[in-house]
C-alpha cells in the first residue's frame, strides 16, 4: 500500500492542531501508519530540505522547523502522497484553498502547518530519515 510523509510543523504543534490535522486523514480513509512527536536537530532539517539548500530562505527554514517539536507521521492508503496534497494545499497558504489544511489554518509561507511528501522518491526517502522500520505499523496483520 502506498505511504506518505506528513509532518506538522512547529507552528501546528504549538497551536495544538494535531488533532485537528490528523482527523482529516483519518476522515478520508488513510491509515496512521507511525507516528512520532520530536525536535529536528539541524543536521536532519538541512538533509530533509536538501533540495532547497542555496535558496535564500533555506536558514530561515531551518531555523524554523528546529525551534520547536513537530508531529512527524507516515500515513499509508490508496493514492495517498496525491490525495494528501490536495487535503495539506498550496504551499503558500494565501493561495491554499480555503477547506485544505493551509487555507484553513495558515497565513504565511514559512509557518504554513504542515509538511507532505511530494512525489514516491520523496516519500520514500523521506520516510526513511524520520523512522525505522520497526516503527512502522501493517494494518495487513489480523488484529
Ligand atoms: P514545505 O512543503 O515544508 O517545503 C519547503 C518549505 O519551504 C515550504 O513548505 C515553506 O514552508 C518553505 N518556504 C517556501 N518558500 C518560502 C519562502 N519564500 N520563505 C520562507 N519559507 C519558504
Amino acid at each position: 500500500m502506498e505511504k506518505t510523509f506528513l509532518m506538522i510543523k512547529p507552528d501546528g504543534v504549538q497551536r495544538s492542531l494535531i488533532g485537528e490535522v490528523t482527523a482529516r486523514f483519518e476522515r478520508k480513509g488513510f491509515k496512521l501508519a507511525g507516528a512520532k512527536l520530536m525536535t529536528i536537530d539541524r543536521s536532519l532539517a538541512e538533509e530533509h530540505y536538501g533540495e532547497h539548500k542555496g535558496k535564500p530562505f533555506f536558514e530561515e527554514l531551518v531555523d524554523f522547523i528546529t525551534s520547536g517539536p513537530v508531529f512527524a507521521m507516515v500515513w499509508e492508503g490508496e493514492n495517498v502522497i496525491s490525495t494528501a496534497r490536495k487535503i495539506v494545499g498550496s504551499t503558500n497558504p494565501q493561495e491554499a484553498a480555503p477547506g485544505t489544511i493551509r487555507g484553513d489554518y495558515g497565513l504565511i509561507v514559512g509557518k504554513n502547518v504542515i509538511h507532505g511528501s511530494d512525489s514516491k522518491e520523496s516519500a520514500e526517502r523521506e520516510i526513511g530519515l524520520f523512522f525505522n522500520s520497526e516503527e512502522i505499523q501493517d494494518y495487513t496483520k489480523d488484529g
